[in-house]
């Protein structure tokens, strides 16, 4: 019985205890040119080459490279941390959400998305990934817009609405970069859906908002990040960097593939049901009955490190994710070079109303 409740002891402590990596031997072994990555919740995180991690990416795997965020207080995909600031009241600006709804352009979200498509890849390490930064930086063109610097070449983007008040910040993201599987660094990687989509439904719900002379009382940020198709690298550097801040996030909506309806299936909104806030969905269901003409399903898993929010959710903070379709009935062709306009299934008028969302979920949450 002693003996038996000594091992059970040592058993707790050993769940409860995370035996740290040092910051020697991060040092070390970035120097070798491994990469440290979290493959598993609540498992310690494993040191991999870049080829190992590339094969990993191929066979399927998600994991967050925790290379430069690696921190042994920090929870990996621990519970969210915070109780949501405020509770998330009903839609009540139908009047002034549908006044700039209907300023959206179609034709701006199509010019936008030419764009991007037209640059050979938007990887994080190749020169056409930092062209696509800066013109994301043009287009939105606003003093409030500035590049988050990473070590790798192609920063994130982040711009600012500011609030009438220091209040907690709303963010709205999606990432800029996109990968060709079989030759990242020179291959063909249009990533019209993943996430040309998201981060046009960001530009163009940016420019309405902007044009209507939306003044929040707490801030409003629209996020472009670099290296999603990289272990979230970019988002994870700048949720640390909030949360070392001490910056309160009021709500987190990341828009990640919401262009394509699988032919056959019946068109709809899937809520990602995991690494997200409950309370935060109930108000995006909400948002999406108000001011979209789509139903909502929840959505099964997306499993871990499945995109931008789950960076934020590791860094306790409110997130959602409204998905192109129920997750499986989602685009089989990223992460490749046929991610084009022109597959089967991708539809203009589908996209469009995550823009609506989005430009919904930034005034009711800012204002
Ligand atoms: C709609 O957008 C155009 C172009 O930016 C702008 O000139 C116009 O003022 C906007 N209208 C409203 C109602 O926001
Ligand atoms: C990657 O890019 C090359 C060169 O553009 C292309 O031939 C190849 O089909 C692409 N791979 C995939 C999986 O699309
Ligand atoms: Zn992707």
């Amino acid at each position: 019985m002693k003996i038996y409740s000594a091992i059970l002891g040592i058993a707790l402590v050993a769940v409860c205890v995370r035996s740290a990596i040092s910051e020697d031997e991060i040092r070390e072994n970035t120097a070798k040119g491994l990469r440290l990555l979290s493959l598993e919740e609540g498992v310690e995180p494993v040191w991999k080459t870049e080829d190992e991690k590339l094969d990993l990416l191929r066979a399927h795997i998600r994991f967050f490279d925790v290379t430069e965020v690696y921190d042994a207080s920090t929870p990996i995909a621990a519970p969210a941390l915070f109780a949501p600031l405020v509770a998330y009241s009903p839609p009540s600006h139908q009047t002034q959400v549908n006044g700039i709804i209907a300023n959206i352009s179609l034709t701006n979200m199509q010019s936008y998305l030419g764009s991007l498509t037209a640059f050979n890849n938007r990887y994080y390490r190749s020169q056409t990934g930092v062209d696509a930064t800066n013109w994301i930086v043009k287009t939105v063109g606003d003093a409030t817009v500035k590049a988050f610097a990473h070590s790798w070449v192609q920063s994130s983007i982040i711009a600012r609405i500011p609030g009438t008040t220091n209040g907690p910040v709303t963010i709205l993201g999606a990432h800029m970069d996109s990968i060709n599987l079989s030759n990242p660094t020179s291959g063909r990687a249009p990533g019209a859906d993943d996430d040309g989509s998201g981060s046009v439904n960001l530009i163009e719900a940016f420019r309405a908002l902007l044009a209507a002379g939306f003044r929040p009382t707490t801030p409003v940020e629209f996020h472009w990040y670099s290296a999603e198709e990289a272990g979230l690298l970019g988002s994870q550097a700048i949720a640390k960097s909030y949360k070392s801040a001490g910056t309160q996030v009021k709500a987190m909506m990341e828009l990640d593939m919401t262009a394509y309806v699988r032919p056959g299936t019946t068109e709809v909104i899937g809520l990602m049901p995991d690494y997200v806030d409950a309370g935060l969905n109930t108000f995006l269901g909400q948002i999406i009955t108000a001011y979209s003409r789509l139903p909502f399903v929840t959505s099964p898993k997306c499993g871990y490190a499945c995109s931008d929010h789950a960076s934020w959710y590791n860094q306790g903070y409110p997130t959602s994710l409204p998905f192109e379709a129920r997750y499986g009935d989602d685009n089989p062709t990223i992460h490749s070079s046929s991610d084009t306009t022109a597959v089967n299934g991708f539809s203009w008028s589908h996209t469009l109303e995550y823009t609506k969302i989005a430009v919904a979920f930034a005034y009711e949450l800012g204002i």
